[in-house]
């Protein structure tokens, strides 16, 4: 196993190697794992295309790090534990034995239906069991998993499978959540009719039963296709630097874009930091309540748990069903250790009062983990007391889809923690920050672009099948550096606090949306003439959505007007994408060379107009004086 860190000095100890030696360091790391042979250089890059290769020429497969190394020492041990989103369904458990058997008939299965080495294989599926063991049975035959959160229109999920050509879907018949009951292989077919062409098949995994439109040539039921296969399925030997997986993501520009993960980097850094950061035991359960369609689920759920042999649980519902007490029931139920959730999700859960909480036996939690956006000083401190009753250090967690694993964080009960503060980098990652001139500010106190200036082993390799745009929107900000896209503080003693995006991302209950996104599913609507979105806080959700929009005819009925808004945006994107103000105006302030001025839109949208600087050089700056009489805040 890796190096597990256990006190202040030993991480000081390991931080100044891992920088002082980032090869050394990072080769130990490594050698613990199981390599077909071992890579022959550590570390090759440059970040001006960029280029970045960690453990070359090794040879090996993830999975058998997962699932086949385990077998002797713990087969018999829990790998997965899953509870449904049914409080009274039985809980399902699968051993490091049986997983291994499930997964490799699937990926038999998926053989058997074509699917080969380099094939992208895109999952739409609620969080059952056979998410996580299909995501793994496509990389023990080398296809590239590209997983869509099945909260994802039907256009959205389009979009992703005709970016990445994938050729087979997995999806479910329906999914159960909270009281709903979603027709998921529905949504894949509504997908399909949106020219898909690169589909020969569509796995669909039987969930809950009912009706589903059939195709003979392309629909192929789980059962029959996993059942018969044979429980041995030979690993794939992929290359350190071979794809694992696509997800999609946000920017600031443009559609969502395909962050490309690599097998051998991406394997070393999520059992190490799983292993350093939640200071996982043996025996102990661990409880990470992300979905498997974001990138927390696949770091966090999946592999850096495996890859550890740790106990991952996984969760099908949602906080709130059948009331705000699920989470606790579930934790007093498994004895859970360490919980890792999102601040949203502490919010609302605060917002109902501590008797839910308190209801329960929450004494087997040792560690809070918080991940996704800035936590409030507020659900930091009820987090802290309330849930972990001042016994269980809080690590707050901050990383991207892009870097793979968590990058800022405490070590729990090893490093120090500061409220609202990721606090200090892991071993081996070395942030820094950045002014606007692009210089290095070195000393402390002060804030900043948040930039990473060295390599580390998980860090996306590029976006997929556009490597400009890898480089354009991370690499070019600044010279020889990863931009994050985060400002962030950092204080006297060098922690770090994460203050938000500083660009036009915004982060609603933890899930990361393009303003411009947004923006242009509303354009679909044939009334709408142009909008510009933003973000505003939110005492829930963050962040919440306020759009302007401008109407080609006058809104009579504005309620009428602004479901429609609302419908449109659930079609192109998701319901998680619905603006929560929309606010018709005549116009939007605009730079002379006719680019939106977003700095006023956000202040009017976060309530405060008393100064918005200087509006006199705006193409129009009436405008502005009506746009804050018609506020919504
Ligand atoms: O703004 C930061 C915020 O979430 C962004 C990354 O979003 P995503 O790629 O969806 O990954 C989320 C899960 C890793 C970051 O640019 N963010 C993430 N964690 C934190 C955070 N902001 C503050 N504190 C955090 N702990």
């Amino acid at each position: 196993m890796t190096l597990q860190i256990k006190s202040f000095e030993e991480y000081k100890a390991a931080y100044e190697r891992s920088v002082q030696d980032p090869e050394g360091f990072w080769a130990e790391q490594a050698s613990s794992f199981y390599w077909k042979e071992k890579w022959d250089t550590t570390l090759e890059w440059e970040f001006k295309s960029p280029s970045v290769k960690w453990f070359l020429n090794g040879k090996f497969n993830i999975t058998e790090n997962c699932l086949d190394r385990h077998l002797e020492s713990r087969g018999d041990q829990v790998a997965i534990l899953w509870e449904a989103n049914d409080p009274n369904a039985p809980a399902k458990s699968y051993t490091y034995k049986q997983l291994y058997i499930e997964v490799c008939k699937v990926a038999n299965a998926l053989k058997a239906n074509g699917i080969g080495k380099g094939d992208r294989v895109c999952f739409y599926m609620p969080m059952v069991p056979e998410l996580a063991i299909a995501v793994l049975a496509c990389a023990r035959i080398g296809a590239v998993h590209s997983v869509v959160f099945a909260g994802f229109s039907a256009t959205a999920l389009a979009d992703r499978i005709k970016d990445a050509t994938c050729k087979m879907v997995i999806c479910s018949d329906y999914n159960n959540r909270g009281a709903k009951n979603i027709p998921v292989k529905a949504i894949v077919d509504d997908a399909l009719s949106q020219g898909c062409d690169s589909i020969e098949t569509v796995l669909v995994h039987r969930n809950t039963g009912g009706d589903v439109n059939w195709q003979e040539n392309i629909d192929k039921w789980w059962h029959e296709e996993v059942d018969g296969q044979n429980p041995y399925c030979p690993a794939e030997v992929m290359d350190s630097e071979d794809m694992l997986f696509i997800l999609y993501t946000s920017g600031s520009t443009g559609k969502p874009k395909g962050v490309v993960h690599t097998c051998g980097g991406y394997m070393i850094y999520t059992c190490f930091s799983f292993r350093n950061v939640f200071q996982y035991q043996e025996g102990d359960v661990y409880w990470c309540t992300a979905d498997i369609g974001w990138i927390t689920g696949h770091s966090y759920i999946v592999y850096g748990p495996l890859l550890a042999g740790a106990t991952t649980m996984m969760f099908e519902g949602i906080p709130t069903y059948p009331d705000a007490g699920r989470f606790w029931e579930i934790c007093e139920k498994h004895k859970v250790n360490q919980f890792y959730t999102a601040p949203t999700a502490i919010r609302a859960l605060m917002a109902h009062g501590n008797e839910y909480v308190n209801k329960y036996d929450l004494s087997s939690i040792k560690v809070l983990g918080t991940v996704g956006e800035p936590i409030n000083a507020e659900a930091w401190h009820w987090y802290n007391e309330v849930v972990g009753k001042g016994n269980a250090p809080i690590v707050d967690t901050w990383w991207q889809t892009e870097t793979g694993g968590i990058m800022i964080t405490s070590l729990a009960g090893v490093t120090p923690t500061k409220p609202t503060y990721a606090t200090l980098p892991m071993p081996g990652i070395q942030p820094c920050l950045v002014d606007g001139d692009g210089n290095e500010i070195t000393e402390n106190d002060v804030e900043g672009y948040l930039c990473v200036k060295f390599p580390w082993p998980s860090m996306l390799r590029t976006t997929y099948g556009d490597h400009e745009r890898c480089r354009q929107t991370y690499f070019s900000s600044f010279t020889d550096k990863y931009f994050t896209g985060d400002g962030a503080r950092r204080d006297e003693n060098g922690m770090y606090r994460i203050i938000g995006r500083v660009d036009d991302v915004i982060n609603v209950s933890g899930h990361r949306m393009g303003t411009a996104e947004v923006e242009n599913a509303i354009n679909q609507h044939p009334g709408v003439v142009e909008s510009a979105v933003v973000g505003y806080p939110h005492d829930i959700k963050g962040q919440g959505i306020y759009a302007y929009i401008i109407t080609a005819d006058e809104v009579n009925d504005e309620d009428g007007f602004t479901k429609e808004i609302r419908d449109v945006v659930t079609r192109e994107i998701g319901p998680i994408a619905k603006p929560d103000l929309i606010q018709y105006v005549p116009g939007l302030p605009k730079t002379r060379s006719g680019k939106i001025m977003r700095r006023i839109l956000r202040k009017i949208a976060s309530g405060d107009t008393s100064n918005l600087g200087d509006v006199s050089t705006l193409l129009n700056p009436d405008v502005v004086e009506s746009i804050k009489e018609g506020a919504k805040v």
